[in-house]
């Protein structure tokens, strides 16, 4: 017997405006009419105005390791060695996304909403790129380099601005970080041979020189903090990059910045990168290291963790891993990897992230750049939480661990439906009777069983099945209205 389940206003205003909709479903869906064609008064009284529905059972309650408290900044050094810093290029090495420019005001929304999720650093921009990218790193070191944003425990991130390793870019980019109050210089300078031969021109003992030298000056000017990144490091040889970051460490640097620019490497190699950088490079302890891969084999997320396990503590990331080329490493996946495997497999690292704000972040960052995410996109992708099979329903109808690693709430989504189950034409007769259940309709034994050849039927010639659908099926197939009037005759 269907059975009305139990009030729930959002629901019920939900549907009390659907009426358009289902009807034209149910139009779609109807059985032939056993009624006289001409004049129908047994259908004249619709049956889907009042539907409520409610979740089967309370959201799940996270499993996962809650984040210890974020130590204290200090440029060059965390107190504890399982803290990650998470490091957000996604106002800088993202907006080179092709077509994905922003506007100041937009990126200062995107800053902001970055210091609500708890990034550590936000790269702003590349001051010396544009008047107005000066203006916009201006802008957000004044604005979201200050203020500790609700809820984020007096967190401040600190704000960076990126420079080539010239007097000029160094000095516009001080001239816009300066306000923050964490201020942060990054410069760059390629080291590998095919970057000195065909695009600076530039002999090693040059670009040691010019390494050296521009750190120096940064720090000269008052920066307490200063990044360097020897650009295209995973194509650079070895021993000149233990050597220019040796180097640099002494003229002051308090991160290194391994790029694999061109996402080149596979996980062990760069792991091992990572790992022969710290064995090898001199003051290397005084300093953070810090990894910054680019996804062009798609490779991005997987290194950026194997970097971590070898011992960086500082990850280059973006929202939604936007970037020049195929991307960054993303955000959302590198620091639910974190999350969901710190303690088991990375010796127990962990970030400051407060991941329920992981959905909202990657929502604004897809409208203001444009770049639209693909469904199947880890963490923030439509599907990354949906489940079209028979079986896999069936499981998750059973216990959510059966298909699934985290929970939605944990980065901040709230699905419609319980188990996050989307009918299609592999769904089962359970996975049919459970969200039945979720749109208020308790429907068993026989109704269910004739209920659901019909539903499998338009299944296979309709590609989204949506819950007005399904009302409509229902109110054609079991809600047939009660009958005041029958015609008799004509
Ligand atoms: O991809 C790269 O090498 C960079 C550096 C400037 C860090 O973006």
């Amino acid at each position: 017997m269907a059975a009305f389940v139990s009030p729930n206003p959002q629901f019920c205003k939900r549907f009390s405006s659907t009426k358009t909709a289902t009807t034209s479903a149910a139009a779609f869906f109807s059985k032939p009419s056993q009624i006289s064609p001409n004049f129908n008064l047994e259908r004249a009284k619709p049956s889907f105005l009042v539907r409520c529905s409610i979740r089967s059972s309370a959201p799940p309650i996270s499993t996962l390791k809650q984040s210890c408290p974020r130590p204290e900044y200090i440029p060059n050094r965390i107190s504890d060695p399982n803290y990650v810093r998470i490091f957000d290029t996604t106002l800088r090495n993202g907006e080179q996304s092709p077509g994905a420019t922003m506007t100041t005001k937009q990126k200062l929304d995107i800053a902001r909403q970055l210091a609500k999720l708890g990034v550590d650093i936000i790269e702003a921009g590349f001051p010396a790129s544009s008047e107005a990218d000066l203006e916009a790193v201006k802008l957000i070191a004044k604005e979201v380099g200050n203020v500790s944003p609700e809820g984020a425990d007096g967190h401040v991130p600190v704000i960076c601005g990126l420079s080539r390793c010239n007097k000029r870019d160094i000095d516009k980019a001080w001239e816009a970080v300066k306000y923050a109050k964490k201020p942060r210089i990054h410069t760059f300078i390629a080291t590998s041979e095919i970057h000195l031969k065909h695009k600076l021109k530039k002999t090693k003992e040059q670009v040691l020189e010019t390494a050296r030298s521009m750190v120096a000056y940064a720090r000269s000017l008052g920066c307490p903090d200063v990044e360097f990144s020897p650009e295209d490091a995973g194509r650079s040889d070895r021993e000149f990059l233990y050597e220019i970051l040796g180097e640099v460490i002494k003229a002051g640097a308090t991160t290194l910045n391994i790029p694999d620019t061109v996402g080149i490497l596979v996980h062990d190699e760069f792991e091992q990168l990572i790992a022969d950088i710290k064995a090898t490079t001199h003051g290397i302890d005084n300093v953070i290291i810090s990894t910054h891969c680019q996804n062009d084999l798609g490779l991005a997320t997987a290194n950026s963790i194997g970097g971590a396990i070898a011992g960086a503590r500082q990850l280059e990331v973006t929202i939604n891993g936007i970037g020049e080329r195929a991307g960054n490493a993303s955000l959302e996946e590198v620091v639910m990897a974190i999350k969901c495997r710190g303690e088991q497999v990375m010796g127990g690292l962990y970030t400051g992230i407060n991941t329920q704000h992981i959905v909202v972040t990657s929502k604004m960052v897809e409208e203001c750049s444009g770049l639209h995410i693909q469904p199947h996109k880890a963490i923030v992708g439509a599907n990354a939480f949906a489940h079209e099979s028979g079986i896999h329903q069936d499981g998750m109808l059973k216990n959510k661990d059966t298909y699934e690693i985290m929970s939605p709430e944990d980065i901040g989504l709230l699905r419609s439906n319980e188990s996050g189950i989307v009918l299609g034409k592999l769904s089962g007769r359970h996975a049919l009777k459970a969200k039945l259940l979720e749109l208020g309709y308790d429907i068993d034994g026989k109704e269910l069983d004739d209920l659901f050849p019909r539903f499998k039927s338009v299944a296979e010639n309709k590609k989204n099945i949506t819950d007005e659908d399904l009302i409509a099926l229902v109110s054609d197939e079991v809600f047939q209205p009660q009958v005041f009037w029958k015609l008799g005759d004509v």
